[in-house]
């Protein structure tokens, strides 16, 4: 009779667990790098608000920006093993999940146009690159173009020959590193949230990076020079733990889809203005000199780093590299 009792507890008491349970918000963890007034900040917020409002409050978004949960490898980490539910990394850091190929897209001046940046990221060659990404368990349900990339430093970056010598942050992609060697510089492999403190104590002597990370980070304090270039670009995947995604019910996941798709217009929309804006916020700061890159400049820079797009055919397969270019519509200058 007893042990009948205690059975009948242990039954009710977990079915009414299981009943809170259900009661309970579904928590999604978006962890990020970057600065919540920075574009993909921003869009983190709007996604939290409309992921809230769509499901009728069924599920609660938790944001951790600035690297306040993880940095950029262990993010990656933490998605993989489901203790976050969404990032938005930068598409030059898949590298460490074994997805090489993402890495093609810092080829040096391949996407720094808006146009075929986004060609390339909407056409069919995608789905097989976001394969490779599924089979690492990270689902990707956006693509986030947060703009073109330039260099920052302590001395002006004019010419190709400006940066023997100098130590350079890059993410990490294999592309970044072959192309900083072919500037004679020194790459240097530093997270994004260690990056102000590692320019400030000269552990580098420079980076790249859109103009709203450097003045939502404040580099620009510790960065006397701003070259225009618009050599890269930056990228984002909004990603998600693929298990985690796939057992959401259907209704919710429909209404996050919705959340997903408008914070993805609301991000392609808004990132190039406030890139425009980021860059008139450092001219007004005085701390930072920009100097925009003349044609004759640039066409300097083109013919320094197309040898980068040849060398990497050793790595990706001239196969590859053609498909990428058709399919962003690149054409390589005759040099
Ligand atoms: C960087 O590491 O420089 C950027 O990708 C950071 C970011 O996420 O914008």
């Amino acid at each position: 009779m007893k042990r009948l009792a205690v059975a009948l507890v242990a039954i009710l008491s977990l079915t009414l667990a299981h009943a809170a349970r259900a009661d309970e918000p579904i928590v999604l963890k978006f962890s990020h790098v970057v600065a919540p007034d920075a574009p993909k900040g921003k869009a983190a917020l709007f996604f939290k608000e409309l992921a809230e409002k769509y499901t009728g409050g069924r599920v609660r978004v938790e944001i951790y920006p600035n690297s306040s949960l993880y940095k950029d490898k262990e993010e990656l980490e933490a998605l993989q093993l489901g203790s976050v539910q969404l990032l938005a990394p930068s598409i030059s850091k898949f590298s460490p999940l074994g997805v090489k190929e993402f890495d093609i897209f810092d080829l040096p001046f391949l996407l720094s146009d808006e146009a075929r940046a986004r060609q390339m990221m909407a056409s069919p060659m995608m789905a097989d690159l976001n394969k490779k990404l599924e089979n690492k368990g990270v689902s990707p349900l956006a693509y986030w173009d947060n703009g073109a990339h330039d260099y920052t430093a302590n001395k002006p970056l004019i010419m190709p020959d400006d940066f023997r010598g100098m130590k350079m942050r890059i993410q990490g992609s294999k592309v970044q590193d072959a192309m900083t060697r072919e500037l004679g510089a020194i790459p240097q492999i530093i997270a994004f949230g260690e990056l102000y403190q590692a320019l400030q104590t000269g552990v580098v002597d420079g980076e790249d990076n859109v103009p709203t990370n450097i003045l939502t980070q404040r580099f620009y304090e510790v960065q006397k020079h701003l070259t225009i270039s618009h050599h890269g670009r930056l990228t984002y995947a909004l990603v998600t733990n693929k298990t985690f995604w796939n057992s959401l019910p259907q209704d919710v996941r429909a209404q996050l889809d919705r959340a997903v798709n408008e914070s993805t217009d609301f991000f392609n929309t808004t990132a190039a203005k406030d890139n425009e804006d980021a860059i008139e916020k450092i001219r007004a700061s005085g701390k930072t000199e920009i100097h925009v890159l003349t044609e004759a400049e640039k066409k300097a820079w083109i013919s320094k780093l197309m040898p980068v797009h040849n060398e990497m055919q050793r790595r990706f397969g001239k196969d590859f590299i053609e498909s990428v270019y058709k399919a962003s519509g690149f054409t390589p200058p005759q040099s």
